[in-house]
């Protein structure tokens, strides 16, 4: 069965041709990144008049490259949140009338769950129950997944998202935008213990909650104290020092909650899981504690329609074909926080 998928939740226009939920014939990914560099950070407005523009390109092309005409098109996925409600909008009404024009059924699946589901396009998909990691630049949170469609928050971040953080402190160091992928460039290869940057909340035992918004305070003092631009290589070893307190505390929440739910299958996901050092470290750690770390492919970790396609297979086809915990067809709408159950 073939399943186009749709994704605009915030800067990037994608879209997918998956095949049964796990061979991936098509991923375009079309990002307005250089559009919103100026601004520092995606004008909810641009964006969504720029997946205007780019929607339907981006789904030929998505149709070209796999192969598939669009008659050939099973059924459909789309993103319905969270995320920017203008930008959701376009995808979403893009699907329906796709879906109203070719005759066939749509979904509309959470964004969180399909950036924590894309751990099935790996080669060693994960076995349920297992605890996922979902880190972005809009969240950071932990669920235990029991099987497809039910899922349990066990914690979350208290302010900002790991991304957010990353992003915040490379503006604050001068880093071009978007800032998480440059702190995992110039930290190579540096001194991570150079700045002692704190770990809020990382011994905290009654919950399996984070925070990251007194990381960057803690960045802005540090710079304000020296007081003079940076070499380059202090930018790398205090970038190396911020992203490692970052690590740190999503490897000892995540090992903690695979530890409280005594669950042995750990899944990591969502743009930050890109990150080489959260890589490095989490692969280490789950060795130690004996056990299997999914981390989702990097192709699919930040924002694309793949898993947006794979995750709609399962309720369109698979097992939960008529389940009726997923908007479906001509009635959905697209909303900004998360409600479908759990995420
Ligand atoms: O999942 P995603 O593409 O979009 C959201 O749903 O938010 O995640 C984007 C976030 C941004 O904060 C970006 O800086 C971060 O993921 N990111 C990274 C890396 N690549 C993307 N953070 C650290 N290291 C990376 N290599
Ligand atoms: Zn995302």
């Amino acid at each position: 069965m073939l399943v186009l998928g749709i994704e605009t939740s915030c800067d990037e226009t994608a879209a997918a041709v998956v095949e049964d939920g796990r061979v991936v014939r098509s991923n375009v990914v079309w990002s307005q990144v250089a559009i919103h560099a100026r601004f520092r950070g995606v004008v909810p407005e641009i964006a969504s008049r720029n997946h205007l523009r780019a929607v339907v390109p981006v789904v030929e092309q998505a149709l070209g490259e796999a192969g598939v005409p669009r008659t050939a098109v099973d059924g459909l996925a789309v993103t319905v949140g969270p995320g920017l409600i203008g930008s959701l909008l376009v995808g979403v009404q893009f699907a329906k009338a796709a879906a109203f024009a070719l005759g066939r059924p749509l979904v509309g699946v959470s964004h969180l769950e399909a950036h924590v589901m894309a751990a099935f396009l790996a080669d060693a998909p994960p076995e349920f129950p297992f605890v996922a990691l979902a880190v972005s630049g809009g969240h950071s949170s932990l669920y235990r997944v029991r099987g497809l469609g039910q899922v349990r928050l066990l914690g979350r971040t208290r302010d900002d998202a790991a991304g957010e953080a990353l992003d915040k402190a490379a503006a604050l160091l001068g880093l071009p935008y978007p800032g998480g992928v440059h702190v995992d460039r110039v930290s190579e290869g540096r001194d991570p213990g150079r700045v002692r940057f704190p770990r809020a909340m990382i011994h905290d035992d009654d919950t399996l909650d984070m925070s990251f918004s007194g990381l960057k305070t803690a960045l802005r003092r540090h710079l304000e104290g020296i007081g003079r631009p940076l070499t380059d290589g202090e930018v790398g070893d205090v970038a190396a020092s911020f992203q490692e307190a970052v690590v740190d505390v999503l490897v000892a929440r995540t090992l903690k909650a695979a530890r409280v739910t005594g669950v042995r299958h750990v899944v990591v996901a969502g743009g930050v899981a890109a990150n080489r050092r959260l890589r490095a470290r989490m692969a280490e750690a789950a060795r130690d504690a004996g056990l299997a770390l999914h981390l989702v492919p990097l192709a699919y970790c930040t924002d694309n329609a793949a898993m947006v396609a794979a995750l709609g297979y399962h309720y369109l086809f698979g097992e939960l074909a008529g389940s009726r915990a997923v908007p479906r067809d001509l009635d959905m709408d697209p909303f900004e926080r998360h409600v479908l159950d759990g995420w």
